[in-house]
């Protein structure tokens, strides 16, 4: 499918130009890699999985009225997108104290966030993706006030949609990091991906703290069933969304 030159290589993809300037090709790799990849592994599978979820997702939000850069599958891991302008900004929204927040803050993990809460980082790996406060990213001036505010409601309008969709098949969306993209004519969208590498699942029927886990929690915190659990996060939203 990306029949033109590499335009981009990330940890977990590789972007492709193809004939048309208005497509480019995401393949989606089974690398692994976590601590700003001072952790990396091959996980067989992960990358067709999270290709398909990510698909799933993007549809789900595309039929709610949410943007998104998602136009197609091709095989089992090349997703079809609109080529856009990444925002070097990850948006994180929390709706479950995990992860950082509870390294930094002194919350429990597991403690409900309620409104949800919403946190940025730049996006910069030889900075470690720092986390940028109002006055910091205004300084960068990487978007202006009013795309902030657009792109915080979409933030908040894509956890409510896959908050409610994971609800639906008994996962809870703990939290998750999404990227935001200016199209050519200059609409904004959801890029990347939404797969378990970028949120935080758990299983609601299971107790134990490490056993619900169905995310790339699994891998940073040596678990083991990584790709087992992203299996059973497709099967689960397969059952509720249609096949793209
Ligand atoms: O690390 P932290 O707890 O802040 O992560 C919050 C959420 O954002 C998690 O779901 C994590 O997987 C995701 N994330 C990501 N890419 C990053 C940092 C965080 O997908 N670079």
């Amino acid at each position: 499918p990306g029949t033109g030159p590499l335009l981009y290589e990330g940890k977990a993809k590789r972007v492709y130009a193809t004939d048309q300037d208005d497509l480019v090709a995401v393949e989606y790799k089974d690398d692994a890699t976590a601590f700003n990849a001072l952790k990396k592994a091959q996980l067989l599978g992960k990358g067709a999985l999270n290709c398909r979820i990510s698909a799933l997702l993007f549809e789900h939000l595309e039929r709610l009225g949410v943007p998104t850069h998602y136009l197609g599958l091709q095989g089992d891991h090349w997703m079809m997108v609109r080529p856009v302008r990444v925002v070097p900004v990850e948006v994180v929204v929390r709706n479950v104290a995990a992860g950082s927040l509870c390294r930094q803050m002194p919350i429990a993990a597991g403690t409900r966030l309620d409104p949800p809460l919403l946190d940025l980082y730049y996006k910069d790996d030889s900075l470690g993706d720092p986390l940028l406060s109002e006055a910091r990213l205004e300084r960068l001036a990487l978007v202006t006030p009013a795309q902030m505010e657009s792109i915080r409601d979409l933030a908040f309008r894509v956890n409510g949609a896959l908050r409610q969709l994971f609800a639906q098949v008994g996962l809870e969306l703990v939290d998750f990091k999404i990227e935001l993209g200016f199209t050519s004519t200059g609409e904004l969208v959801v890029a990347d991906e939404i797969s378990p590498d970028t949120c935080r699942l758990w299983n609601r029927a299971v107790s134990d703290a490490q056993e619900r886990i169905l995310d790339k929690d699994r891998f940073r915190q040596d678990l083991g069933g990584v790709v087992e659990a992203y299996g059973e996060v497709l099967k689960r939203v397969q059952g509720v969304c249609p096949e793209p």
